[in-house]
């Protein structure tokens, strides 16, 4: 008490002006440009703390991803219900934005409804209080006469800090300002509100989007003014958003463009940052706040404590004696006495120091004149110290976006609501004087929201409607290619009893199950050197593999790549032939071989009849070849004709195989227990080792010389059987045989058309053989980019996707190789890179496309792998059966681009074919680089045994 009267006799000594005390007493409050300065200097520090992903668990300044990308275009429309929550008023509106008008013409009609939201909700069970929002909406929904004939889109502003991972959806942080509603901190809010909407009932309400107050509106504005790409709050509570390059927000993927951040701004000081410059009262404040510790900015700015914060001072002043002679009232005392609205009518211009004397009196106090003019001051340098504070964030922000752009001056708008700047009559201009100062380089202009933030929020979801309406679009196109499991079932039924036809049938089925041949699976024993020739797939290779005698491991490898022109391909079948006669004359050069009559084995990867192992007649050609004068030849004696011709080298033809046995081959040649071969490529086919007697069309009359040969039904049958020797051999019990099943027809009798897709119909009838391989035009990689690209195609004359332009690019055939397909599915690939890709391509892709693009990529060949999967299914069962097991343990050999280049293919395929044959234990060994050489190489050794160079 005697401290209290020296220090008040001294200041009446003075008799000075009541200002000057009141400026000594506040000098803490005072921030000059300096110290404004390095308040910016530290704001901006924040912002990069929050945006960063490592250090924004700790950040204060919590910069959330909005998932609002761009500013308003002018295209928006619709009509929307919206809910405005956590400012000083809360309000139920209906907004529409006019068909064909746009907002920049006036087309914005608003009808709002303020409802009161009782005290005891604030800080009670957060159900409550949303059923008290629901409850209003109802209310509005039929005072307003408003239809529930049709879904009504509803646009949600909740002004508190959320983590949004879509825009309809939002995890609440932690409340701020007057709410403290239990239970929904950590919760979905969007969740939370349909779930009172539902229990509130008879509305039928979608809420498409939740927004903060600051991005609302920034929404706002921007629809006015291009510029505006920062919403700024000082109302209950304060905040700013701004539009930040997507690149430096590290918590969403993607690089390219936009999206609006906000920042949260409020927090900053939670860790001391402001720490220099925060007073006692603003810890008085603090602490007797909702959320002491929390929010230290904004509780030094925002409506809901600037009046709190003048009490305080007002006072200690009085207790300290240097206003109304020491004398304190129980009004002034009790908290909450002096609100914005008394701040905002004390600076009035004329009228201020009339109110700030009707205030003090009406709070029992008896104001001398000065008194009144030092309680004035006292309310300016609070309000004051706010803007300044605002200023400096403000100029923190702009500074950014500055750099972010690499600008030297920067054009731009802000937008503005609350209370604080709509009330208080100087703020904006002290504001905006001081912002001006900080930033002389910036020209911003201020634009106040002229009507709330609910403006904004419909236009978000205005634009978030016409994405959920592209969504759904697609998600219709994409409908069909997803199987249920259902129809997966099916599909390996259908595999089986087609597999099942194909063995008996003599003439034509949809699976020819051609016999190959080859009687066992290798032994280890195999050795020698070979040559051998790959032809079908993606290259044609030509090998030279050699086997150590005595030692079961990888023989040595020699290859080359050739090249054969589409040209070729599809010219005669002698022109084809004496091309690769000419790629095998330049590999002996190369190999200085050109004198050796090599045994040789030809992987021949297309359909052939064979009746014994070192002849094949071609059934058709399939994938892109089309050579005349080929189908219903031997393919060995056309190889062996074009050797003639050529005249210059010898080989000994002694097997021809297709790609999946020899596949089978090679694997088994490290894994005994593969018993089937797997291609997964330009094409798609299987082989398995089928038990003879189940082969009918070959008969019984089956014979084998030397384990790898035999004879069809018809034919002469001089040598011992086979089986004899498998048997003597002990190798296997039951004599089998490898069938060549040509999986790819399955569907060639219509079994698939129920899961057949326009697209897949498109791709069909542009091939090189319609009607046929249908099974493999869903499923292998010379297919799986035309449907991409058919479908593509489909979305883009919808308009739903490059911007609805049909380029020359996407209309051209083959585009889409595997390879690129493989890319653009990769998890790893940012969607920049996608976008570069299809940039490659010539598809001039936004980010939105390019997910598009990868999702139906992704449906494409998930679908392939799920048939697959389910083809797989049946062959295994049927071994299994066949074995009359409970539970079959087997290895399949894989090859092709497909399964090996594609990030997701296998898996899904393996995945496909454990749920579907659950007996059995499936293992997939893929075949190593030249698998299908190597695998020719062995079926050539088993035939020509113990024949060496
Ligand atoms: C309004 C918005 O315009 O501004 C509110 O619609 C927002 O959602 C408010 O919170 C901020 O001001 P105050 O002063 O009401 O908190
Ligand atoms: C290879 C075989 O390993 O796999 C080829 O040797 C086969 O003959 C190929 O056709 C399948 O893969 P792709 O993707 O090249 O068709
Ligand atoms: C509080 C909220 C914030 C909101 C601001 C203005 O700071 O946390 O989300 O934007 O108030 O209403
Ligand atoms: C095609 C061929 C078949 C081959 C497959 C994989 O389906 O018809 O023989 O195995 O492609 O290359």
């Amino acid at each position: 008490m005697f401290v209290v009267h020296l220090v008040a006799s001294f200041f009446s000594k003075l008799q000075e002006d009541p200002t000057k005390k009141v400026d000594r007493f506040l000098y803490a409050m005072h921030l000059h440009d300096d110290q404004l300065s390095d308040i910016a200097a530290r704001f901006q520090a924040e912002l990069k703390k929050g945006l960063s992903v490592e250090s924004n668990a700790a950040a204060a300044v919590k910069m959330l991803p909005t998932h609002v990308r761009s500013t308003p275009d002018g295209s928006e429309k619709g009509q929307f219900l919206a809910l405005d929550l956590g400012g000083s008023r809360f309000k139920v509106l209906q907004v529409k934005v006019r068909e064909g008008m746009g907002m920049r013409r006036g087309g914005v009609e608003l009808v709002e409804k303020t409802y009161p939201v009782p005290k005891e909700l604030h800080i009670g069970r957060g159900t409550e209080l949303f059923d008290h929002v629901s409850e209003s909406l109802k209310d509005f929904i039929h005072e307003k006469n408003i239809s529930l004939e049709k879904k009504q889109p509803l646009a949600f502003t909740f002004s508190f800090p959320c983590e949004q991972a879509t825009l309809n959806q939002g995890l609440l942080l932690n409340w701020s300002k007057n709410f403290r509603a239990r239970g929904l901190q950590g919760k979905d809010v969007v969740q939370a509100l349909r779930g009172a909407i539902n229990k509130t009932g008879g509305m039928d309400v979608e809420v498409l989007a939740m927004v903060n107050d600051t991005v609302a509106t920034m929404m706002t504005c921007g629809f006015d003014d291009q510029y505006c790409e920062v919403g700024l709050i000082i109302g209950t509570g304060t905040n700013a958003c701004y539009m930040e390059e997507l690149r430096n927000v590290d918590l969403v993927e993607g690089d390219e463009g936009r999206m609006c951040v906000n920042t949260e701004w409020g927090a900053f000081g939670d860790d001391g940052a402001l720490k220099d410059y925060i007073t006692e009262f603003d810890r008085d404040v603090d602490a007797a706040s909702n959320n002491p510790g929390k929010q230290i900015l904004e509780k030094m700015v925002s409506g809901m404590y600037l009046g709190e914060l003048v009490r305080l001072v007002v006072l200690k002043m009085a207790k300290l004696g240097l206003l109304f002679e020491g004398h304190v009232s129980d009004a002034l005392r009790t908290k909450g006495t002096i609100t914005t609205e008394h701040v905002a009518a004390m600076e009035e211009y004329k009228n201020g120091l009339n109110n700030t004397r009707n205030l003090l009196v009406d709070l029992d106090l008896s104001p001398t004149p000065d008194d009144c003019v030092a309680v004035q001051h006292v309310s300016t340098i609070v309000s004051f110290r706010s803007s300044n504070l605002v200023a400096a964030g403000l100029a923190a922000i702009l500074t950014r976006i500055k750099q972010n752009r690499n600008l030297r001056t920067l054009r731009i708008s802000v937008g503005v609501d609350g209370t604080v700047y709509k009330m208080h009559p100087q703020y904006p201009k002290r504001l905006q004087k001081v912002v001006r100062r900080l930033l002389p380089e910036c020209h911003v202009r201020f634009v106040l929201s002229d009507s709330g933030s609910s403006k904004g929020a419909a236009l978000v979801s205005a634009v978030a409607q016409r994405l959920a309406l592209r969504r759904r679009q697609v998600d219709e196109t994409l409908s069909p290619f997803r199987l249920s499991q259902e129809q997966l079932q099916l599909v390996k039924t259908r595999m089986r009893a087609g597999l099942e036809a194909g063995l008996k049938s003599k003439g034509p089925s949809a699976i020819k199950m051609l016999p190959s041949f080859v009687y066992r699976t290798p032994d280890g024993t195999e050795y020698g050197q070979y040559l051998a020739l790959d032809l079908g797939g993606t290259n044609f290779r030509v090998l030279l593999v050699n086997f150590k005698q005595g030692l079961q491991q990888n023989p040595r490898l020699y290859h080359k790549i050739y090249t054969i022109p589409l040209g070729i391909m599809q010219g005669s079948g002698e022109e084809l032939f004496d091309h690769i006669a000419e790629c095998v004359s330049d590999f002996l050069d190369y190999m200085g071989m050109k004198n050796a009559r090599l045994p040789a084995g030809f992987t021949f990867s297309f359909p052939c009849k064979q009746t014994s192992i070192d002849t094949g007649t071609l059934v058709s050609w399939t994938k892109r070849f089309k050579a005349t004068d080929c189908e219903g030849h031997d393919v060995v004696n056309m190889l062996r004709e074009a050797i003639k011709r050529r005249n210059e080298f010898d080989l000994d033809i002694a097997a021809v195989v297709n790609d999946t046995v020899a596949t089978m081959m090679s694997c088994a040649f490290e894994d005994p227990q593969c018993e089937i071969g797997l291609i997964a490529g330009t094409g798609t086919n299987v082989c398995y080792m089928e038990e003879l007697k189940n082969i009918e069309k070959i008969g019984q009359k089956t014979g084998n010389k030397d384990g790898a040969e035999g004879t069809a039904e018809g034919e002469e049958d001089e040598q011992d059987d086979g089986r004899e020797r498998e048997r003597k051999e002990g190798h296997a019990e039951i004599p089998k045989m490898c069938i060549n099943t040509e999986w790819g027809g399955l569907g060639d009798d219509g079994s698939l058309d129920d899961i057949i897709t326009p697209y897949d119909t498109e791709v069909d009838q542009n091939s090189l053989n319609p009607g046929k391989q249908r099974f493999e035009k869903l499923t292998s990689g010379m297919y799986l980019g035309e449907v991409v690209r058919q479908v593509l195609l489909d979305l883009t004359r919808g308009s739903l996707l490059f911007r609805g332009h049909v380029t020359e690019a996407l209309k051209t055939p083959g585009i889409f190789q595997t390879k690129y397909l493989s890319h653009i599915e990769s998890d790893r690939l940012a969607l920049l890179q996608v976008r570069s890709i299809l940039q490659q391509l010539g598809l001039d892709s936004t980010c939105d496309d390019s997910i598009i693009v990868k999702e139906v990529c992704g449906a494409v060949s998930r679908r392939a792998a799920q048939l697959c999967g389910a083809g797989m299914a049946a062959v295994v069962d049927k071994i299994r059966e066949n074995r009359g097991l409970d539970h079959l343990n087997v290895t399949v050999g894989v090859d092709g681009t497909l399964y090996k280049l594609h990030p997701h293919f296998s898996s899904i395929l393996q995945e496909t074919a454990r749920i579907l044959a659950p007996q059995c234990n499936v293992t997939f060994l893929p075949s190593e680089e030249g698998g299908g050489g190597k695998g020719a190489a062995l079926i050539t050794a088993v035939a020509r045994q113990k024949l060496e160079m």
